[in-house]
């Protein structure tokens, strides 16, 4: 049984939940997204509890940041302890010693364009657009250079500045009419559209060449910013000659590349950093999202020679690298290491692609299966043969009164992006709710 209350489908019994949804819906800003009426009451490892009681598996990870899952007690024990000790103070005045600790971990672990560990840099926000943010200003920060080239399905955040960037879709930016200029975007090189035939430009460098060169001189630009795997957009994997063109390109003209690693970061593509697959190294890093298991904390990651351009006062933050959330992401990254969570990623996502790719040859609705480790998309089509948002929405539903958590991506996919811990016996718990999902919605609606 379910039932109906402001849009959302209701699991029955949802008394508790309708009342939370109710006082919500007058109390908080109607520009979040929710599509169904999920309501937390807690959760632990990749499983949660809505406040009426029933258990839900969790592929959604809250928006791709529970790396080590719902409370995991390394990640609490962490946060208590230096809550303990003290919560702030303000390391743009300050010495602190968590962030040093972090930051020597993020030297080691975040590959930097023909750089060795002890000449890169750090700097601490607290969000992904906040990285994005301090990205964007570095990298305008050099001389004569301000244009920055970023990718149409690109997202990276809502604030002004990485607004400017973002290009996933119009919602985000309608209504905005000072949103600051100095950027183009071109089409991002999604290697199913161009094996598919249908994605217009797949050759990037020749794109930029082409067109992009006609307006600005290379010499005016000072970064193309690029997600190594799209994520809002619809979870993209880009063709494979992609990053070695751009790296080539960007080092013949002094260009910088972002890699903006906020969702595709900190092992959830079976890599610390998604680039990795591809070999090919980015001079400025942004990360945020899975760095804190949950805590918010953003990052930026660079060489000296380009962080060093910044001098005290150009940038800071008051509460950007909050000894707490770094705490929180210095357990995160010993969790990943020592329960071997890149390897678990790799390989469960592997089986999930076989699985679901065995499952796709029978049901025609669910047109692409494609992504790296635990950042994997679905995308759904309808009888007509085009892109079918309702048919993804209504598997959304459905898996949510199944007793599964997922989230959309672009305008018709799904995401798969659990937390990092997820057991195999939860996977495939998860994985038949969702096929379950695919087949019945198919029989209603293909
Ligand atoms: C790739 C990417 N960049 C930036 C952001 C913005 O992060 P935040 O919502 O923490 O500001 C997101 C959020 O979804 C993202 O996926």
């Amino acid at each position: 049984m379910v039932s109906e209350q402001n849009g959302f489908i209701l699991r029955e019994p949802g008394a508790k939940s309708r009342e939370v949804i109710k006082r919500d819906v007058n109390a908080l800003s109607p520009s979040y997204t929710r599509s169904y009426g999920f309501t937390i009451d807690h959760g632990k490892g990749s499983e949660l509890w809505d406040v009426d009681g029933s258990r839900y598996i969790d592929f959604a990870a809250g928006i791709a940041v529970l790396s080590t899952g719902h409370s995991h007690p390394r990640v609490v024990e962490a946060i208590i302890e230096q809550a303990q000790q003290y919560l702030h103070i303000g390391g743009t005045d300050f010495f602190c010693p968590k962030p040093v600790e972090l930051a020597e971990q993020l030297q080691r672990l975040v590959p930097i364009h023909n750089t060795a560990p002890s000449d890169k840099l750090v700097y601490f926000a607290n969000s992904g657009t906040e990285s994005v943010e301090a990205a964007l200003k570095l990298a305008r920060y050099q001389e004569g250079r301000s244009h920055i080239i970023a990718f149409y399905g690109g997202f990276h955040g809502r604030t002004m500045g990485s607004l400017s960037l973002t290009a996933s879709k119009s919602k985000q930016r309608e209504g905005y009419p000072y949103i600051p200029g100095g950027v183009t975007h071109i089409p991002y090189p999604a290697r199913n559209q161009c094996e598919e035939g249908a994605g217009g430009w797949c050759d990037a460098v020749g794109y930029i060449e082409k067109f992009v060169l006609k307006k600005v001189p290379p010499s005016e630009i000072a970064a193309i910013i690029v997600e190594p795997i799209q994520g809002e957009g619809g979870y993209l994997v880009p063709q494979d000659d992609f990053f070695s063109s751009l790296r080539a390109f960007c080092d013949k003209h002094g260009i910088l590349i972002i890699a903006d690693e906020i969702q595709s970061g900190v092992g959830r593509s079976g890599k610390f950093c998604a680039m990795e697959h591809w070999d090919v190294a980015a001079d400025i890093v942004c990360l945020a999202k899975g760095l804190g298991s949950g805590m918010p904390i953003g990052a930026i990651v660079a060489s000296k020679e380009v962080m060093g351009h910044w001098t005290p006062g150009t940038h800071a933050s008051t509460f950007g690298g909050n000894p707490v959330s770094c705490a929180a992401a210095l357990a995160t990254i010993g969790v990943i290491e020592d329960e071997g969570l890149l390897d678990h990623v790799t390989e469960l996502g592997d089986y999930t692609m076989k699985r679901l790719h065995a499952f796709m040859k029978d049901h025609p609705a669910l047109h692409r299966v494609d992504g790296k480790g635990f950042m994997i998309g679905l995308d759904f089509y309808g009888s007509n043969g085009e892109p079918s948002p309702a048919i993804r929405d209504a598997i959304v539903n459905q898996c949510y009164l199944d007793g599964l958590i997922t989230l959309g991506c672009g305008s018709y996919g799904i995401r798969f992006a659990p937390p990092l811990v997820l057991t195999k016996e939860l996977l495939d718990e998860g994985l038949s709710i969702l096929e379950h999902a695919i087949a019945q919605v198919e029989e209603d609606m293909w």
